[in-house]
């Protein structure tokens, strides 16, 4: 049975939610699942905005078949060729052989890449940044937004109803739950942790890109935000916008710290929860302290991008980092994190290196400072070293 809900008049979103799937990209952990939107625009012509994931393509076929209740489907628009909004189409070209297939060059490549469909060229209306369609009373221009997840994205602004299909921009983890509208949960106090989640280790190493696309999108008029996953913005879209500009410029959003460790035997992270409550008792509020053992790192990369001070607590492994600590730092230098203000614990027992080599990956960071002097453990943490915990606190504290 069918399952829709009507975003305007004459725009009906047919998404639908996984809640099954346990990795994202088969790498992020999504304990709350995730929703696949699609749009369809029913105006003199039928305009289909992408397809969902294969996981969910009973629930979009029922959907699609019921909004366009009889109607022939004359355009799909494909903004990126990724198979968590594509893997449908060859379906959905079989069931509806009448469609035309709006899209870029470079989508129309991977087209043909994923699926070997050898559709005649009148199949495909190519086109690029700049281009509009006119449906009838709707018109839709479309928008470049390279990088801004793959390499070839577009983004469809309807200029009629002033709606930005935004592709994976403004997305969130996290299944709809009846609910499509952000204006209709407490979106900050429920969903915005997921979004900066999703946002960080999906596009965070973009940043540059979702700025350009921030200028565009300034020029047009929006009232409302139809993204990939997540929630529609038809209300305070500032907030996101905001968030957005903050995570794209990698500016902190609170003058919070975090500090993540790394422990075999618990005496670096004896340290590590130690230098919190110094910090508590110093007057900063909301400290996060994450063991990189026990969580996942794409939860670690988002409250990166979150705090203004980070921690990094870590044992010698081997002559290396520990691990888990070294996955991290080497992920946040992929991630293009910076403008933070960082402080080092290190540990050995033999031969310490841990220090050296995290300030070393750090540096790669752009415009990053790391507090002298580094706190080293030489095993367990000593009565004369509470001292220099101390002081690490306090400069934390004035750096804030
Ligand atoms: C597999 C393994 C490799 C290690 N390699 C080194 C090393 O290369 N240099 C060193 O000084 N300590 C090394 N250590 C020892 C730990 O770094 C050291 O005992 C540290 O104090 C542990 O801190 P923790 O109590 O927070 O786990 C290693 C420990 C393990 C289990
Ligand atoms: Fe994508
Ligand atoms: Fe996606």
């Amino acid at each position: 049975m069918h399952n829709t809900r009507n975003v305007t008049q004459d725009l009906i979103w047919l998404g639908a939610n996984d809640r099954r799937l346990a990795l994202f990209e088969n790498v992020y952990p999504i304990p709350n699942g995730i929703s696949y939107n699609s749009y369809l625009l029913l105006d003199d012509k039928t305009v289909l905005f992408d397809t969902v994931d294969s996981a969910v393509r009973h629930q979009f076929f029922e959907n699609l078949r019921f909004a366009l209740n009889g109607r022939a489907l004359d355009y799909i628009v494909i903004h990126h060729m990724e198979p968590d909004h594509c893997s449908e189409l060859a379906a959905l070209l079989q069931q509806h052989p009448e469609t035309t297939v709006v899209c870029n060059a470079q989508t129309k490549k991977m087209i043909e890449q994923f699926f070997e469909l050898n559709l005649p060229a009148e199949k495909y209306l190519l086109i690029k940044e700049g281009d509009s369609l006119c449906t009838g009373k709707h018109t839709l221009q479309f928008v470049a937004a390279p990088m801004v997840h793959w390499p070839e994205v577009m983004m469809t602004y309807d200029a009629t109803a002033k709606i930005l299909f935004s592709a994976d921009a403004f997305g969130t983890f996290g299944a709809l739950n009846g609910n499509i509208f952000a204006d209709e949960v407490p979106f900050e106090r429920e969903y915005l942790d997921e979004a900066r989640r999703y946002y960080t280790n999906i596009v965070g190493k973009y940043g540059q890109q979702v700025q350009n696309v921030l200028k565009k999108a300034a020029t047009l008029d929006i009232a409302m935000i139809c993204p990939l996953h997540g929630f529609i913005w038809r209300q305070n879209l500032n907030f996101i916008l905001e968030k957005y500009t903050k995570w794209a410029t990698y500016e902190p959003e609170e003058k919070a710290v975090m500090i993540a460790y790394g422990s075999i035997y618990g005496n670096t992270a004896n340290a590590a929860e130690i230098l919190a409550t110094k910090l508590a008792e110093k007057g900063v509020k909301n400290i996060r302290l994450y063991d990189v053992s026990v969580t996942h790192p794409s939860y670690i990369i988002s409250d990166a991008f979150r705090c203004a001070a980070l921690v990094f607590a870590a044992p010698t492994y081997n002559g290396g980092i520990f691990v888990n600590m070294d996955n991290l730092l080497r992920e946040l230098t992929a991630h293009n994190l910076q403008n933070r203000t960082i402080a080092l614990l290190d540990n050995g027992t033999w031969a310490a290196m841990a220090g050296k080599q995290m300030a070393e990956e750090i540096a790669k960071w752009k415009n990053c400072t790391v507090l002298e002097p580094t706190v080293s453990l030489k095993s367990t943490l000593k009565a004369e070293q509470i001292e220099a915990l101390d002081t690490l606190a306090a400069t934390l504290c004035q750096t804030l």
